[in-house]
């Protein structure tokens, strides 16, 4: 192995990723005088934050009445118990005060006829401890992301923040104590690699819903900051809990917001019936996501989809006024009419549950330090955003609770690094001597490797395989088959070969780069999914039994736990959730349902 000496850039902090956390920490580490670094793979503005569409949560009150702990409630009862009721109770309170922060920011919210931030109703937000539906989601239009990563892109322009675009973050660098130094990091265009030696390292890599054939997920998205953590010794956090988005246009997995139905569109099947009013009757259309999921593909395995094959539902929004679709709704009107060939002003829009989101990650604290399996936090270390497990979102996420966890805990990350900085807990330690061989020795390969499998091939198969054996319903013999092929895969993912390896814009090299990040991620989740035997939230067993003490499969006497996956020896534990929020009484544990 070349015993390379890279160059080596010296930052306060480093930041990898410029989604909505990576750049709300920025701005909390820039604006107090840090020599702050955020590296991206892409333009900022292009990070995926952008294709959030329907909102950011707050219990502002605008439109109705509305409070935190009614907040906090519906996301205790949305996560099915498993949420870390701290951080959630943190995430709620906190929530006017970032999104408020965010409008002073420059944030073009829609606005109600008195000029407050206009809000929508949101899947599983309601009103007085799960009454009825409430206004909560502050909403620009349905590009919300796309407004909040320009407004917070433009105050770090401000506050001097140094971008580094184009560069993809290819391993962490931890000491002999498991202190992080930083990162070592690929410039994409000309393939030099280089050592960013910070005293802060934060991950705001997003997520890794390139696990599957059928995601909402940009193609950036492959996991690379858990597939950075596991290769560095964290345990990856209840990386079985994936969400599906309910409405996924068929066919080609975009997403069309859940805000619809937040404005009134509804939910069809072959007979034209509103299924929903018997799958949840009270919150019908805007029950949580993973149950509304489960409702379309029973609706489509019983017979009742649409199409010739009778594989998607209608959403329809044909009844609402066109002038409210065009001025709230522009967005999804133009993706309809792009992937669906349909103008749903005119005809009901086909649609089908399709991967959005991963509830777990590398596990935080609610201040977004990274914790050892002890609690205690990893020096040097924090995340914030869909990489980091707080965990908030636990078995399934609100909708709209995304970016305000971006928001939330990108904020209370910078603030951490600040303190953690001033009371000198972290700060410059030397590079250890072999810091950079096993990056190096990830890149000989590549360049050297001959007969090896094909990147492209091989992560299709990865895809068809997490999408087949871990979908929104899961069978036992499925998820045990299922890991012995994510084993098999892994070993073609450890000889990919870059057939043309003259190619100057490294394309091929990213992505085989990317793939030894996905396969990390696809094998924590397999692994942690077959060995969950009960249902909870986003994850459904058809062998999890339902008794009158485990109602809906879920066992909260066995399971009513964290998973742990350690890459080494793909070796499982559990932790507890924490049912002691900082200031309120606990949530009880009770049955869930809409
Ligand atoms: O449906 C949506 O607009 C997505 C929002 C979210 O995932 O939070």
């Amino acid at each position: 192995m070349s015993k390379l000496t890279i160059p080596v850039r010296k930052f306060d902090a480093v930041i990898v990723g410029a989604g909505g956390s990576g750049l709300r920490a920025a701005i909390q580490l820039s604006e107090a005088g840090l020599k702050t670094a955020v590296l991206s793979k892409v333009f900022p503005t292009r990070s995926h934050t952008v294709a959030a569409q329907g909102g950011v949560s707050a219990s502002l009150g605008n439109s109705e009445e509305d409070h935190w702990h009614w907040h906090m409630y519906d996301t205790v009862k949305g996560s099915d118990w498993l949420g870390d009721q701290d951080a959630i109770e943190y995430m709620c309170r906190m929530a006017p005060e970032v999104v408020v922060e965010l409008e002073h920011f420059g944030m073009p919210f829609d606005r109600t006829d008195e000029g407050k931030i206009y809000q929508r109703p949101f899947g599983g937000h309601m009103s007085n401890f799960g009454e009825k539906p409430v206004r909560r989601a502050c909403a620009a239009a349905d590009r919300t992301g796309h407004a909040m990563l320009h407004a917070l892109y433009q105050r770090n322009v401000r506050a001097n923040t140094q971008f580094f675009v184009e560069w993809m973050a290819l391993d962490l660098i931890r000491d002999e104590s498991g202190q992080v130094l930083g990162v070592i990091a690929l410039e994409m265009e000309t393939g030099e690699v280089v050592a960013f030696h910070a005293k802060a390292t934060v991950f705001a890599t997003g997520g890794a819903g390139r696990i599957f054939y059928s995601s909402t997920n940009a193609f950036i998205n492959t996991g690379d900051g858990l597939g950075m953590a596991a290769r560095a010794g964290i345990a990856l956090e209840d990386m079985e809990f994936w969400q599906f988005h309910p409405t996924g246009v068929a066919g080609a997995g975009v997403l069309i917001t859940e805000g619809v139905r937040g404005e009134g569109g509804i939910l069809r099947n072959s007979t034209n019936e509103r299924f929903m009013e018997r799958y949840a009757p009270n919150a019908k259309d805007l029950a949580s996501r993973d149950v509304v999921s489960r409702a379309m593909v029973t609706e489509i395995n019983e017979g009742r989809g649409c199409g010739p094959n009778k594989d998607f539902v209608l959403l329809d929004i044909t009844h609402l006024d066109p002038a409210m679709i065009m001025k709230r709704l522009p967005g999804i009107r133009e993706i309809s009419i792009q992937f669906a060939g349909i103008d749903p002003i005119k005809a009901p829009i086909p649609v089908v549950p399709t991967c959005h989101y991963q509830m777990g990650g590398v596990p935080t604290n609610y201040k977004g330090q990274v914790v050892a399996n002890d609690g205690t936090p990893v020096k040097g270390f924090y995340a914030a955003g869909e990489v980091a497990c707080a965990s908030v979102h636990g078995a399934n996420r609100l909708g709209t609770n995304s970016l305000l966890d971006l928001l939330v805990f990108g904020k209370s990350s910078g603030d951490s690094v600040i303190d953690d900085l001033k009371s000198g807990a972290i700060g410059l330690k030397a590079l250890p001597e072999n810091f950079a061989d096993r990056t190096m020795a990830r890149l000989d390969r590549l360049n050297t490797q001959t007969g090896g499998a094909d990147v492209n091939a091989t992560r299709l198969e990865l895809q068809r395989t997490m999408q087949k054996h871990c979908g929104v319903f899961r069978f036992k013999e499925m998820l045990v088959e299922g890991v012995e092929k994510i084993l098999e895969i892994e070993k073609a993912v450890a000889r990919t070969e870059i057939k043309d390896k003259s190619q100057v814009w490294n394309t091929a090299r990213v992505e085989a780069l990317e793939l030894d990040n996905l396969i990390e991620v696809a094998k924590s989740t397999m692994i942690s999914a077959e060995a969950r035997k009960e249902s909870r939230g986003a994850h459904v067993r058809d062998d999890a039994p339902d008794t009158e003490a485990n109602p809906n499969g879920r066992d909260d006497l066995e399971w009513h736990k964290h998973t742990l996956w350690h890459r080494d020896g793909n070796r499982l534990d559990y932790k507890p959730v924490i049912m002691k929020p900082l200031s309120v009484e606990s949530i009880a544990l009770k049955t869930r349902s809409y």
